[in-house]
């Protein structure tokens, strides 16, 4: 992969006031982003969209939204669709947090509605998959995945896959109550993932970036950027500070596997 992908979703921990202030900083210390190849991408609550857009306008910082109705308009009260998404600037969705299908009922079967609708809007649709703590205890951990992923990109029309990213993220290892993954199982999951999009899309699989995600803290991001098929992070908790989120991607550019196919 010729990028290095970081990003975090804020969840509902920022008013738009603190997600505005969180972005000053984190751009203040622009000048000390290692690579040119950095793709960065910052997930706020839907009310600070539009203060974010604006302030981000000019900056490489990429701005999402945490989700999408699957329609453009109609009778779904309390949902948000593409175009006013893209009103605000935002050029990312993100589809299919555990918390959305955990917590809110999300099924793969509207996932897949929403991917359809996030490709036709011409969005980059970042796709979370990941087994809860029972299915990897009942040894379907694998199974699961190429479930999502086969389910969940079902619509999605050809050669839109260059538009998608997928996180890993296990059920298990996210939030304040989750377990960090060990490095050989994050390793082997996504190996399966990248099989699963190898099946879907060919050689073309190569170039879908897929993130690890679930208690990246600052000491095992470094270690996980440097297995094979972990082309970048996806962090909660430890980036929400500015300062130590720009430490993490300093340290983890630094060992991160492309650093030097772009020095050269
Ligand atoms: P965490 O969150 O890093 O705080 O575990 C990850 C996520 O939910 O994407």
């Amino acid at each position: 992969m010729d990028k290095l992908y970081l990003g975090t979703n804020l969840k509902m921990y920022k008013t738009s006031g603190e997600t505005l202030a969180y972005l000053k900083e984190l751009v203040s210390c622009r000048g000390e982003f290692p690579l040119d190849r950095l793709e960065l991408f910052v997930i706020p609550s839907y009310t600070a969209l539009e203060k974010a857009g604006e302030f981000l306008n000019g900056f490489p910082v990429t701005l999402g939204a945490q989700n999408m109705a699957w329609e453009d308009k109609g009778q779904f009260t309390g949902e948000i669709s593409a175009p006013m998404l893209k009103e605000l600037g935002v050029t990312l969705v993100m589809l299919g947090h555990s918390e959305r299908r955990h917590v809110f009922g999300e099924t793969d079967e509207m996932l897949r509605r929403k991917v359809k609708a996030a490709a036709g809007h011409g969005f980059q649709t970042l796709l979370c998959v990941g087994e809860t703590a029972a299915q990897k205890a009942a040894g379907v951990n694998r199974e699961i995945l190429r479930m999502q992923i086969k389910q969940d990109l079902s619509l999605l029309p050809e050669g839109k896959e260059r538009n998608l990213k997928i996180a890993y993220e296990p059920v298990w290892a996210i939030g304040t109550a989750g377990t960090p993954a060990a490095s050989e199982y994050v390793q082997e999951q996504h190996r399966v993932i990248r099989e699963c999009l190898y099946e879907l899309f060919g050689k073309t699989a190569d170039e879908i970036p897929i993130l690890y995600g679930g208690s990246v803290n600052p000491e095992n991001a470094p270690k996980l950027i440097q297995l094979p098929n972990v082309d970048g992070l996806f962090i909660g908790r430890s980036a929400w500070n500015a300062k130590k989120f720009q430490e993490m991607i300093r340290d983890v550019a630094a060992v991160w596997p492309g650093r030097d196919a772009i020095q050269s």
